[in-house]
């Protein structure tokens, strides 16, 4: 299959097929990331950018490795040190950076759609590196290799999503991925915090944890954002975690060799419980090495190569 796409910028408009290539892609150029020398030169001389107007650890800093495993070299705007604080506009901030030679921009916005509407606006591609509680697509990609790689399918497997749905855009792209990939998703949290078109996403929706997490294969649990709380869409983070936390007696509930999962940042002890982050069932750390090597393999394909010209 040949890859078309610009950009990345939502698991909602992409196909099946081309959700298993960029996951193969992702497994050819993983053995790189532990290599003693980390560096291919396939994308050599090619130009990426980050503009995150948000902040972030996991997302920013494997967007930047990949690329310089790949020879490539990137240029990171942080917004706090950039024109951005004089006023510049998100599209003139975009059109500096590609009449400098950016020929990807990669982007974390607090408003949804900001990525789509650079992308009308520019030749470079751009990847959506979350917008707003819209999408966070390279999250979903990389949730869907690491279940894909610990269980050999994501097809028939039972998939429980649990914390704030509402707000979550890694929740929005993992459904969107999951339900295409042929997997079930149950979602679970207090009532205000989930979406009211469960049904139309393809997925079951409750309140009581149990239920989501009974014979589950992977648990992905989500951040509490704590500002909630100030909006009163639940009552304590005490209360929270008694009903909602998923701690070792809840992950009983599951099968027995289910995944524990988190896209990160976590509060320890807050909505998982300390042990189980660090315990055996937990993927957690996988799930970052993944990151890069598939946003390697976006590079890669949005950059213009072939699956079959990956230098080793
Ligand atoms: N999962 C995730 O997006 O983490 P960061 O905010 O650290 O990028």
């Amino acid at each position: 299959m040949r890859f078309n796409r610009k950009d990345i910028l939502g698991i909602r408009e992409m196909g099946s097929d081309e959700i298993e290539l960029i996951l193969d892609t992702a497994r050819s150029l993983r053995d790189i990331i532990t290599r003693t020398i980390k560096k291919v030169p396939t994308l050599r001389g090619r130009t990426v950018v980050t503009l995150f107007y948000e902040p972030s650890t996991r997302t920013r800093t494997s967007f930047e490795l990949a690329a310089k495993y790949m020879s490539a070299d990137t240029v990171n705007i942080s917004t706090s040190t950039s024109s951005v604080r004089k006023g510049e506009t998100l599209k003139d901030t975009a059109r500096t950076l590609e009449a400098m030679g950016a020929e990807m921009v990669i982007i974390r916005h607090p408003v949804a759609g900001a990525p789509h509407f650079l992308a009308r606006n520019l030749r470079a591609s751009v990847v959506n590196a979350g917008d707003g509680m819209h999408e966070h697509p390279t999250q979903a990609l990389l949730d869907l290799f690491t279940i894909r790689e610990k269980k050999k399918r994501l097809k028939g497997l039972k998939i429980a999503i649990v914390g704030d749905i509402l707000h979550s855009r890694v929740a929005r792209s993992n459904i969107w991925g999951l339900r295409k990939m042929g997997a079930e998703v149950v979602v679970s949290g207090p009532s205000t915090l989930l979406p009211p078109e469960s049904a139309t996403l393809g997925v079951k929706a409750t309140h009581r944890v149990e239920e989501a997490l009974e014979g589950a294969d992977v648990v992905m649990v989500l951040r509490l954002q704590l500002e909630r709380q100030r909006k009163g869409l639940f009552p304590t983070v005490r209360e929270y975690t008694r009903y909602w936390g998923i701690n070792r007696e809840r992950l009983r509930l599951a099968r027995d060799d289910a995944l524990l999962m988190h896209p990160g940042p976590f509060n320890r002890g807050v909505e998982v419980s300390s042990d189980l982050v660090d315990g055996n069932q937990s993927v957690i750390n996988k799930q970052v090495t993944n990151g890069v090597a598939v946003r390697m393999a976006l590079l890669f394909l949005l950059l213009g190569g072939k699956p079959d010209e990956i230098s080793r």
